[in-house]
């Protein structure tokens, strides 16, 4: 699933940078092509000096000679070569400083002549570009002589072009190469991103599908009591209810387990809740923390605890007071339920400039080094099999980190093996 997602972040990726490239390779070569295709067209076209290169005394040459002996050497120049031909594109002259044969000459000539839109040919393996210009009556001054080029003539000029195009293939194989290698680079690159970019998301899938599996699990136990207590009053349906009250209570134990479980489920899911805005307004956090010592304290009667407290009167944060109430109630119960017998629990609220530091300490088995860190994963126990019958999930100190992180506080935890655990958390003013 995440492999498909992956891929197509990837393919939408490399579609949208190779057509980037494209068109910006595409407006290179076709920028360099068209200065190359406008510098021939200057040296084509006839305004460009053409006719100050032609040498003087040989002007005009006489119509109907013969091909041969018409060859001019022009102005020594042997990557141009001119050709003047009648109305009917028979060849009157030619000026050239190339040693081409008539053949090739009448050749170029005649694939001139039937395509006058201009056009390349290739001649002795070189690449020459014409175009054809009609000449107009023109007095030439040459050598001190004036000289007539006349009437319905026609100039066709053939330009080197062999080295310009091979510079356009050159560059458009580079272009080529160029792209390929980018384009793999560019691909392990987004490869690279594309696969962090999953895996946030396949942890939290996995992470997703682990609380699912898990829920179920703790949910199947005390669903499996109330089955089986139901199964043992089927079997006795004579006896009065009274006497058969052993198995009654057995359900009502599964039932307050679940619901136990299903309101922390509840409540996780609740402040996890992105949404959800807590609302934040001022209060009195140190007497919302006697609250919750006052509830607390039949429990810490019951279990022989000692408790000693050092909270700063009136203090007042701008936080969720049920949240913060929620917490400090995990954390209590926590307290009493993981400390000895006649154990000490130890609470203490102080402000400092910008927060409130809370921390509620207990004496007992502590937690080991190694599970620190796990104690705030959802369905943590240290030790499952002691706290199942307790109603413990594991869930408490995952809701109380996600409620102190989303009011912008801290939590953590500190513990030595059979002394004392202590957790704390800040929270700004
Ligand atoms: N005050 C404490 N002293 C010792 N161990 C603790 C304390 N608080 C939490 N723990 C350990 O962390 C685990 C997770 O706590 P919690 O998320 O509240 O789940 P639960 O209380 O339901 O077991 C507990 O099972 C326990 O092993
Ligand atoms: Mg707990």
């Amino acid at each position: 699933m995440f492999r498909k997602l992956r891929n197509r972040f990837l393919i939408l990726n490399m579609s949208i940078t190779s057509l980037m490239m494209l068109v910006a390779f595409a407006a290179i070569y076709f920028l360099t092509y068209s200065n190359t295709q406008a510098e021939i067209q200057k040296t084509l076209n006839p305004s460009s000096g053409m006719v100050l290169s032609i040498k003087g005394p040989d002007l005009p040459k006489e119509p109907n000679k013969e091909i041969g002996s018409t060859a001019q050497v022009f102005s020594g120049d042997s990557s141009l070569f001119e050709i003047d031909v009648d109305a009917h594109g028979k060849i009157l002259n030619i000026n050239s400083s190339l040693g081409l044969s008539d053949e090739e000459y009448k050749k170029a000539a005649e694939t001139a002549w039937n395509n006058k839109q201009g056009g390349s040919i290739t001649l002795e393996g070189r690449q020459w570009q014409y175009a054809i210009s009609q000449m107009k009556e023109q007095v030439i001054q040459a050598n001190g002589q004036q000289y007539t080029v006349t009437e319905n003539q026609y100039r066709i000029m053939y330009l080197d072009v062999t080295e310009s195009y091979k510079s356009l293939f050159e560059l458009l194989a580079r272009l080529i190469i160029v792209g390929s290698f980018m384009l793999i680079v560019i691909f392990v690159i987004s490869l690279y991103f594309a696969n962090r970019a999953i895996k946030p998301i396949t942890e939290t899938w996995e992470k997703q599908k682990q609380f699912i599996a898990n829920a179920s699990h703790e949910l199947k136990t005390p669903l499996s009591i109330i089955n089986a207590n139901y199964d043992a009053l089927l079997v006795n349906q004579e006896e009065t209810i009274k006497s058969q009250m052993k198995w009654l209570d057995y359900i009502k134990i599964g039932t307050d387990r679940m619901t136990k479980l299903i309101n922390d489920l509840l409540s996780l899911a609740k402040v996890e809740d992105a949404n959800f805005a807590e609302d934040k307004i001022p209060f009195n956090m140190s007497d919302a923390i006697n609250d919750v010592i006052l509830s607390m304290e039949a429990l810490m009667i019951e279990k022989g605890i000692k408790l000693s407290q050092s909270i700063e009167p009136d203090i007042i944060i701008k936080s969720d007071s049920e949240r913060v109430k929620r917490v400090v109630t995990i954390l209590f119960e926590n307290a009493v339920k993981y400390t000895n017998e006649k154990g000490q629990i130890a609470i203490s609220l102080i402000k400092s400039k910008h927060q409130v530091i809370y921390s509620i300490k207990n004496s007992g088995k502590g937690i080991a080094k190694e599970d620190l860190p796990k104690v705030f994963d959802r369905f943590y126990r240290a030790d499952p099999s002691r706290t199942h019958d307790r109603g413990s999930y594991g869930l408490g100190l995952s809701i109380a980190k996600t409620i102190i992180n989303n009011l912008g506080g801290e939590i953590n935890v500190s513990s030595v093996e059979n002394e004392y655990t202590t957790f704390t958390f800040t929270l700004g003013l």
